[in-house]
């Protein structure tokens, strides 16, 4: 069914870094049927009420946003949580979604899933050729579990297209910006704000500076989910990156967010914590043979969401 205006549009995980991303994207756009509900109206964790739900709402398309999501510190504390919660929403919207005749859904998983020492940029055929980082493997293989689940759902049912995208770090609004349990952008944000605010000298951050990674806007992640929407002819043997084509160091990424944020201390690098794996960049050329290409760049988007942390935090 192609998609419409009214079409019904569930986004699970709405008020997210990702999931709000979509919701605005497709209010912008005028799509009159998104459907929303709160942790707290439906845990997804309960498959008894995820299935009614699904019984009682039967949206026609769904973007699975919501999961346990976090950095290298949450990562390490809670590796059961991440793994138990993760799969759990997963098994639940997608077997729920499956039941009820949804035939195209989105789903999330992570550039963690690929190896650690993974050819760069990393193509899609390279996932499980060699072992993920070991801080993150947990959440890797909950998401590699729901990525191979919506491949195998769309070979054995043929009828639905339950597309995986690689999304690599995402940042944007709405990002969790608690310096002890979010990722290296916004922590990096909030610490120079922080720092800034206080007057501080200096600030010490993880590791050497060295790894190299790759960032792109949630709006930009936004786009190329009504993208997928919208297309019938994308195939879907293989889950599809979601990249910009382009990567920083964590060094140079820091010196930029200083100058966003205008800190003026001196940057410090505490090189017993760990640097997690060396090189993050994703090869993106199959959704971009697909018609799609990002449009935010780097320096705009950290600006936008900085005003956008100054404005919100408290
Ligand atoms: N952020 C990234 O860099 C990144 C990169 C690649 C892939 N992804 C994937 O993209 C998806 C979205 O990530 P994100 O960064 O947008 O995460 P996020 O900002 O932490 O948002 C996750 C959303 O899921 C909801 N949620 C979690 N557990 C739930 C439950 N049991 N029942 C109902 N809702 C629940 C949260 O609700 P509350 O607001 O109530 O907590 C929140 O709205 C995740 O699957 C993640 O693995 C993220």
């Amino acid at each position: 069914m192609p998609l419409k205006k009214d079409s019904s549009i569930y986004v699970a995980g709405h008020a997210g870094l990702i999931g709000s991303a979509v919701a605005r994207r497709l209010e912008r756009d005028g799509y009159r049927g998104l459907v929303t509900r709160g942790r707290n109206q439906l845990d997804l964790q309960d498959g008894g009420r995820v299935a009614k739900f699904f019984d009682e709402v039967h949206p026609d398309y769904v973007v699975l946003a919501a999961g346990r999501v976090g950095g290298i510190i949450e990562n390490q504390t809670f590796p059961a949580d991440f793994m138990d919660e993760n799969i759990a929403i997963q098994l639940n919207v997608l077997k729920a979604a499956r039941k009820a005749g949804v035939r195209k859904l989105i789903f999330f998983g992570s550039s963690c899933m690929y190896p650690r020492e993974c050819p760069q940029p990393m193509a899609e055929d390279a996932l499980l050729s060699g072992k993920p980082e070991p801080t993150s493997l947990p959440y890797a293989i909950s998401k590699l579990a729901g990525t191979y689940m919506c491949l195998a759902y769309n070979k054995q049912d043929q009828v639905t297209r339950f597309i995986p995208v690689i999304p690599n770090s995402a940042y944007g609004p709405h990002d969790n910006f608690d310096t002890k349990s979010s990722h290296v952008l916004s922590a990096l944000m909030a610490r120079f704000h922080q720092a800034k605010v206080s007057g501080a000298e200096s600030v010490t951050l993880w590791g050497s500076g060295s790894p190299r990674r790759e960032f792109i806007h949630a709006d930009d992640i936004a786009d190329a989910c009504v993208h997928l929407l919208m297309q019938d002819n994308a195939e879907v043997e293989l889950p599809l990156n979601l990249g910009v084509g382009a990567d920083v160091s964590i060094k140079e990424l820091a010196e930029l967010i200083a100058g966003v944020v205008r800190y003026e201390g001196r940057l410090e690098w505490d090189l017993t914590k760990p640097d997690g794996a060396p090189h993050k960049l994703l090869d993106s050329a199959r959704i971009q043979s697909l018609g799609w290409k990002p449009s935010i760049g780097l320096a705009a988007g950290l600006a936008s969401t900085y005003q956008w942390y100054a404005a919100h935090q408290v």
